[in-house]
């Protein structure tokens, strides 16, 4: 059987170690696209070249035209600019939205019957008009965030309780900004969930709302100490673990940005859900039952969302 393939288009930080998670998993074989000519080339012959000492085998190809991603079973978009410190993720919308229109109209040539994970931010905004862009269908476009915010609270508490972060299972929910859904009650540490956790004395509540807090401004966290970029070791581990879910037919329930059509009494925006990732792309959206401060950060959150895919739809008439 021939190896799957996985194109990354964007070939910088996340990019790149895209590209080292995918081959030290032996997930297939990975083209990595960029337009600054060099980068992805040289990524691609140096991780090939630490092959040989990790013993994987996949092919690596650095590419500056679409047509090497033809074919691919999944495509991983980084492509565009990170934030720097001071800079919120909305802010890159403009900038952004133009490369997802390029990006869009390659994988529709070239690799139209992919699994398509999008990691540039605004994370919502960006999925939505790369679904729109591409004319994939919504089921085979994600976006990749909850992952990642949820792997953020998991560690947090974690470190802060001292158990194994395996023992850990948090969920993140809503759009990836300041105001996303951090849900403790559906959250548990040894299969107890938070609140018991707070009653029998592990945690105070004080610390668990802190915790909350920094899940909320994680990112922030990160682009405050590095100064030159973002985050890319986790966001990239978090996409690899969607795609993985997708060529495996792993059928794990991950949150990640879908598309909705009801769910949540939601229709026609990007929003991070629950999801199971099988072969099919989304197959199903998991419909977790909010109380009513749950309902009240959900909605705050999605209004946030909406506002960035008005802003996207002044910018580009055409995505209206
Ligand atoms: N087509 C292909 N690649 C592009 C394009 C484009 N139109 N425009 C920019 N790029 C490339 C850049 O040349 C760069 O190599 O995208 C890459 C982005 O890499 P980094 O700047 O290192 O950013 P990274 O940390 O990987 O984050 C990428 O993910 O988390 C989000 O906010 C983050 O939007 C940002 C994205």
């Amino acid at each position: 059987m021939a190896r799957n393939k996985i194109a990354l288009i964007g070939a910088g930080q996340i990019g790149g170690t895209l590209a080292h998670l995918a081959g030290l998993k032996e997930l297939g074989d990975i083209v990595l696209f960029d337009i600054v000519d060099g980068v992805p080339q040289g990524k691609a012959l140096d991780l090939a070249e630490s092959s040989p000492v990790e013993g994987f085998d996949a092919k690596l190809a650095g590419a500056s035209s679409y047509e090497a991603i033809a074919g691919a079973d999944v495509v991983i978009v980084t492509a565009g600019v990170p934030r720097k410190p001071g800079m919120s993720r909305d802010d890159l919308l403009g900038i952004n939205l133009k490369v997802m229109e390029a990006v869009g109209a390659g994988i529709k040539q070239h690799a139209p019957d992919a699994f398509v994970i999008c990691i540039t931010n605004p994370l919502d905004a960006m999925v939505w008009a790369l679904q729109k862009f591409s004319g994939l269908p919504a089921s085979k476009v994600v976006g990749m965030a909850g992952v990642l915010d949820s792997a953020r609270f998991r560690y947090f508490l974690a470190e802060a309780l001292g158990v194994s972060v395996r023992d850990v299972h948090a969920m993140t929910l809503g759009g990836h900004g300041d105001d996303m859904v951090p849900l403790v009650r559906h959250s548990t540490v040894g299969g107890v969930p938070l609140p018991d956790l707070v009653t029998m004395g592990w945690l105070t509540q004080e610390k668990l709302d802190a915790i909350v807090e920094r899940t909320r401004k994680g990112g922030g966290e990160i682009v405050a100490l590095l100064k030159t970029g973002s985050a890319f070791y986790a966001p990239a581990s978090s996409a690899i673990a969607m795609a993985e879910s997708y060529l495996k037919d792993q059928k794990r329930i991950l949150p990640c940005a879908a598309y909705l059509t009801g769910q949540y009494g939601v229709d026609g925006t990007y929003v991070g859900v629950p999801c199971l990732i099988g072969a099919n792309g989304v197959e199903k959206i998991v419909e977790v039952a909010f109380n009513d401060a749950e309902k009240a950060m959900f909605a705050k959150s999605l209004a946030s969302v909406n506002g960035l895919i008005d802003a996207c739809k002044q910018i580009q008439p055409a995505l209206a």
